[in-house]
């Protein structure tokens, strides 16, 4: 069996868990929350499976004292939750303020603060307010100084309390989802054209964002702003799949990192290959990848730490032969699941605990020497619910173990490590029928009662945060089937 090398991490290290509003607080009508698009996505019908909407959830915003429980039993040292945009401005912007939505991310973030466990807060994690979505959502222009005056708002508010900040989730995710394929909230399906709008002004509102705390919050505050970008590792199928390989990168990671850490604008050959396929295609109007305006804040430079969430990897085959007007045509390249990495649950995710110790290093490599913070990382369950969960156990120990060796072997500075999830939550189009949680949630009885899994209760990254984390022996119960011992780690006793 594999073992964490405890000594690597760092004694400041983040050990946490996220969330996201959506996805656990439920109370979508509840005192004064406007609607989202998640909420008008969910209602339509036969978009999510069976019809779940995240109406109650885990009932989060009734429920928050349990899941502080749920985050004092796993002693975190940091929590990553999102704030609903429009529990807060009903409408979107601050002409309404919902004076009971402020109250709630108070009363959370100061019962965190008071239990010593620091708040890390996403601005937007994919539930934008409706209303904003009936003005042309992200691919309006004027949504990125809307998105500046929230997220003005959210400094203003909670910044003397709140470091770490988060202004978007996964732009990939969520342009590609929600513009491209149409399977998110808002389900707009307009392949090779909404995507990069909506991506460019989600870089827009972001960059925005980060300057205004830069400009007018930072001086007094001394927080910290990023964005989280979502990254799958990615390796050529064969050797012929070199080129295609890069094209997939550029396409994902790169093409919302090399504006922020590298030019300021998209990658060089991401460009090229757009504006020639636009032309090829007979599109008039140029290229569909827009230009970034001198006349706005530059992308470039508008992070102060590198947020990445990573669940799988890929091998990459070459699609350039592919002509159609699409995402995936301009990429020119297809990602398959190679099949010794077992499948976890749900059927995208594939097991591979390397490449993430590959990830970071090609993020120190290509971008930049900032902290990282892994903000997602996690392993899911379907079917019957298994509290026994031994898998999932090997995997954070597995993985804990390769960001071990980013740390000691490669060199890499990672600043800390969340678990997706605290809670089994609403997972976006799977409804509930995935889970994700360091905690079960009984979403059959009104209690919603959280229980813990047993690979926290195993020797895995609980043992590894108390032992690096407080520098001291902890004592643990291991539970291997039936059977149940004590073990005492001390630091480096794994190495
Ligand atoms: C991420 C997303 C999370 C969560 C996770 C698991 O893309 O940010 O909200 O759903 O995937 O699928």
């Amino acid at each position: 069996m594999s073992a964490v090398d405890i000594t690597a991490f760092p004694k400041d290290f983040a050990w946490g868990a996220a969330t996201a509003a959506y996805q656990i607080e439920g109370g979508w009508n509840m005192d004064g929350r406007g609607p989202s698009i998640w909420d008008t996505f969910c209602h339509e019908g036969g978009r999510v499976f069976g019809d779940h909407t995240g109406d109650v959830a885990c009932n989060s915003y009734q429920l928050w004292e349990e899941d502080l429980k749920c985050i004092q039993q796993l002693d975190l040292s940091h929590y990553r939750l999102s704030v609903s945009w429009s529990r807060i401005l009903p409408d979107g912007t601050t002409n309404h303020i919902n004076p009971k939505g402020v109250e709630y991310y108070n009363k959370v973030i100061d019962s965190l603060i008071a239990s010593g466990v620091t708040p890390m807060i996403t601005l937007w994690h994919m539930d934008l307010p409706q209303a904003l979505q009936d003005c042309g959502g992200w691919c309006s222009a004027e949504i990125a100084d809307t998105f500046e005056s929230y997220a003005s708002f959210c400094f203003k508010t909670f910044g003397d309390r709140v470091k770490l900040w988060i202004t978007l989730n996964e732009p990939y995710v969520c342009a590609m989802l929600g513009y491209e394929d149409g399977i998110f909230a808002p389900g707009i399906k307009d392949p090779g054209l909404s995507v990069y709008v909506a991506g460019h002004n989600m870089l827009r509102a972001h960059a925005k964002a980060w300057h205004a705390y830069n400009t007018h919050f930072r001086p007094s505050q001394g927080g910290q702003v990023s964005l989280a970008l979502n990254s799958d590792w990615a390796e050529p199928l064969t050797a012929k799949d070199a080129a295609a390989t890069e094209r997939y990168k550029e396409f994902t990671l790169d093409w919302f990192a090399c504006p922020v850490f590298c030019t300021g604008d998209y990658p060089e050959s991401m460009r090229s290959r757009i504006e020639n396929r636009s032309l090829e295609l007979g599109y008039k109007q140029g290229s569909r990848l827009p230009h970034f305006s001198k006349d706005e804040p530059s992308p470039l430079g508008t992070a102060d730490f590198f947020a990445v969430n990573y669940y799988t990897s890929r091998k990459v085959k070459d699609l350039s032969e592919n002509t159609e007007l699409s995402f995936v045509g301009d990429q020119g390249a297809e990602g398959v699941i190679d099949p010794s990495w077992p499948i976890c649950g749900v059927h995208w995710l594939a097991v591979y605990p390397e490449g993430l110790r590959k990830l970071l290093k090609y993020i120190k490599d290509t971008y930049t020497s900032v902290p990282i913070y892994i903000t997602e990382n996690g392993f899911s369950q379907m079917g019957p619910v298994q509290i026994e969960d031994v898998d999932r156990s090997q995997f954070y120990e597995d993985t804990l173990q390769q960001v071990g060796k980013a740390i000691s072997q490669d060199g890499v500075n990672v600043k800390g490590y969340f678990a997706w999830s605290l809670l089994d939550n609403f997972e976006w189009n799977d409804g509930f029928n995935v889970r994700f949680g360091l905690f079960h949630v009984d979403f059959s009885s009104s209690e919603l009662k959280r229980t813990l899994y047993r690979s926290v209760h195993q020797r895995t990254w609980r043992a590894t945060w108390q032992t690096s984390h407080t520098g001291k022996a902890v004592h643990l119960k291991v539970c291997t089937g039936k059977r149940q011992s004590s073990i005492r780690l001390t630091p480096g006793a794994l190495g």
